[in-house]
């Protein structure tokens, strides 16, 4: 299946494809001007399907330098990135090469953005592997890095010339990172397609379940698929985040400073700690009167349905009220002093400013306390 992003000059296609890797050669030999590919990757992703894509490769006769790093969120800083840029111009990349990111969104945020500077950008093309990568970071070009003053501070709007998505690959990432990638499929639904949220109750057991079941690889591929073409159609309308796209951050102002507190590590996995933010949003939004109070509970029970996390209570986390909407004060979609928060109910969400926050510190509060 392709779904194509809409951007001018920019657009691309977003093509997924169960064993989409072991053929993948011949779909990027139409993006090369050189027979030749510089591959970023990471240890884990590469013990698992780096082989299919090195002999891929070799197949159709595309000569490719891998660049792999450490697995994990450290890697997506300046030192990893400077070391990285430095190799690959070490292996002599000329402006007409292309750099392929192969793995989750570590790697794609990583990749994208040294592809987006190295000889002041060479193009790139996304081979997500994570369910948080296949069905977000790895579509409408954010890359970037972490920095100590907080996530993805420092980086670029950046598209990739192709997104390759290769469902299959899920069936080696660990339960609890597939479960966190699906965090962000049922977020397409909350934001505003009721109808999928819907279809999400009735088959995400399948879609993140360990078995083979019959109906899995299709679930799995209709779920990625409508939230590859969510996304699509959000970018394609703003790309820069300047009013719509500021929506794919639902749960991300909640969840983003339970990341903080928690070390952005395991802890607390970015796709836990949206799921977790969503339902606060959805709490604090049927506190304000902007929704029914039954869609926090109807995704709540959903998420655990599913065998997700749906509490700070859950989570080794010691804090306070205060100290998280200090890191909310410290969000991107601050603006003025004031936290732009994603509000509504499951397939209302909007941009609200002006929130009383001694709302969202009860929110947090009982989150934090209520047994
Ligand atoms: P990740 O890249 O760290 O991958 C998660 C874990 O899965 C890692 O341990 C990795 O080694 C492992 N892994 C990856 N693919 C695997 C596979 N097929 N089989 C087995 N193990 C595999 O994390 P992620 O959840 O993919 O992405 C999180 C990152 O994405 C964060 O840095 C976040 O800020 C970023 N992000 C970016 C955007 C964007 O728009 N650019 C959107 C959302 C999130
Ligand atoms: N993941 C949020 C965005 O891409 O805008």
């Amino acid at each position: 299946m392709t779904i194509p992003l809409e951007l001018d000059a920019r657009s691309y296609d977003i093509i997924i494809e169960p064993g989409l890797i072991s053929h993948i050669g011949e779909k990027l030999s139409l993006f090369l001007k050189n027979p030749r590919v510089f591959v970023v990757s990471e240890d884990t992703v590469m013990g698992y399907h780096g082989g299919a894509l090195k002999q891929a490769l070799a197949e159709s006769g595309i000569e490719a330098k891998f660049f792999v790093v450490p697995a994990g969120e450290a890697t997506k800083s300046i030192g990893p990135l400077e070391a990285l840029c430095n190799d690959i111009l070490s292996a002599g990349i000329e402006r007409t090469d292309i750099i392929v990111a192969f793995g989750g969104g570590v790697i794609g945020d990583l990749a994208g953005f040294a592809a987006s500077i190295i000889l002041r950008g060479v193009d790139f093309v996304q081979i997500p592997t994570t369910l948080l990568s296949q069905v977000d970071s790895s579509v409408g070009g954010k890359t970037g890095i972490n920095t100590p003053h907080g996530k993805n501070l420092i980086g670029s709007f950046y598209q990739p010339k192709a997104v390759f998505i290769d469902p299959d690959t899920l069936d080696t990432l660990p339960r609890r990172e597939l479960l966190a990638g699906y965090a962000e499929v049922v977020k397409y639904g909350v934001i505003d397609d009721p109808d999928f949220f819907t279809w999400l109750e009735k088959n995400g057991s399948t879609i993140v379940s360990a078995e083979g079941l019959p109906e899995k690889q299709k679930c799995r591929m209709q779920a990625i698929a409508h939230s590859c073409k969510a996304k699509a159609r959000v970018v394609a309308e703003d790309e820069r985040e300047g009013g719509k796209r500021a929506l794919l951050n639902l749960g991300h102002t909640f969840g983003h400073a339970l990341e903080a507190e928690c070390g952005y590590g395991d802890t607390l996995l970015h796709g836990e700690a949206v799921a977790i933010g969503m339902i606060m949003a959805l709490e604090t939004s049927a506190r304000m009167g902007l929704a029914d109070h039954t869609d926090c509970e109807r995704l709540t029970h959903h998420f655990k349905s599913v065998g997700m996390k749906t509490s700070v209570r859950e989570i080794d986390i010691s804090t306070d009220a205060e100290t998280l909407l200090a890191h909310m004060h410290k969000d991107k979609k601050v603006e003025a002093g004031t936290i732009g928060f994603i509000l509504g109910g499951i397939g209302t969400a909007a941009v609200h400013r002006g929130v009383d926050l001694e709302i969202v510190r009860g929110v947090l509060h009982d989150s934090l306390n209520t047994a």
